[in-house]
Parts: C-alpha cells; sequence; structure tokens
C-alpha cells in the first residue's frame, strides 16, 4: 500500500497518521488461501461482518467503464468498505479530518477498510485489474451515497 496526500502542503500530517486517524484499517495478509481464510475470520470476527465474496474488474470486464463511473464519484457507505486485494490494483481516495484528499494506493496482499460513513472514491490504475475479496455486514449497507457540493 501506498499512502500520499493528493495535494501536498507544509502544514500536513504524515499521510499514514492522517489515515488511520479518519479510523481506516490497512494490513497485510498472506495469500495463501490457508493463511488468508484464517485472517479474514479474524477480521470478520472482530469487526461483525457476516458475508465474504470475491469480485473482479478486468478491461474485457462487459460495462466496465460504467461500472467504474458509479465509484469514482465522492460517497459513503453505511457499512463499511473491505477489500482484500487479491490480485491486480486500486486507488482509493479518502477524506481526512480536515477533508482533504488522501491517495491510497493498494495492491496484492493488502486489506483496506474504508469505515461506514467516511467519504471516499475509487479508480482503477492504468491496468484496469482487479480481483478482491470483499466482507459486508449487511448488503443493504454497501450502496453509494453520493455527496453533493464536495471540496475539490
Ligand atoms: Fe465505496
Amino acid at each position: 500500500m501506498n499512502v500520499t496526500w493528493l495535494e501536498p502542503h507544509p502544514d500536513a500530517t504524515a499521510p499514514l497518521q492522517a489515515l488511520a486517524g479518519v479510523g481506516v484499517v490497512h494490513e497485510r495478509l498472506p495469500a495463501a488461501p490457508e493463511a488468508l481464510q484464517p485472517g479474514l475470520d479474524r477480521l470478520a470476527a472482530a469487526r461483525g461482518y457476516v458475508e465474504q465474496d470475491i469480485v473482479e474488474l478486468r478491461p474485457e470486464t462487459v460495462d466496465l467503464d460504467a461500472i467504474c463511473r458509479k465509484f469514482a464519484d465522492e460517497h459513503l457507505h453505511t457499512d463499511d468498505e473491505v477489500r482484500y486485494v487479491l490480485e491486480g490494483e486500486g486507488i482509493f481516495d479518502i477524506r481526512s479530518a480536515d477533508d482533504r484528499w488522501l491517495r491510497v494506493t493498494v495492491e496484492a496482499g493488502d486489506l483496506l477498510v474504508v469505515p461506514a460513513n467516511l467519504h471516499h472514491r475509487f479508480m482503477l490504475t492504468e491496468r484496469k485489474h482487479i480481483r478482491c475479496v470483499r466482507l459486508f455486514k449487511d448488503r443493504g449497507g454497501w450502496v453509494p451515497h453520493y455527496r453533493q457540493g464536495a471540496p475539490a
């Protein structure tokens, strides 16, 4: 995982510290299936996740651009957004406590939890490929609620 301020400024808190400050959880988990599932189960038990699935986006995914547009605008969910990256990579922009963008690039082996009610957006990298495990407390909570009048 790589974390930077999208627009650096001299007084900025260290980006990792700012990310922790808004409740984002990041861990590296081993990808070997016998090691991964116990790690995901531990997280699920600790945070109350009850469902798990796998999602994949590839260059040849039907309606890839339309799917990506849904998550490229700033939004939040009433459930946590939990992603463990199995393959590929992706970019999460996440709002800091002072409403600036933290850019988080994730790759295989990264587990990221964007907590409920925290504004963020998601984009693929130029490779346009990511395969992730998702965990949910309640699938109904994982609907984007778009932000109106957000700062740039
Ligand atoms: Fe989201």
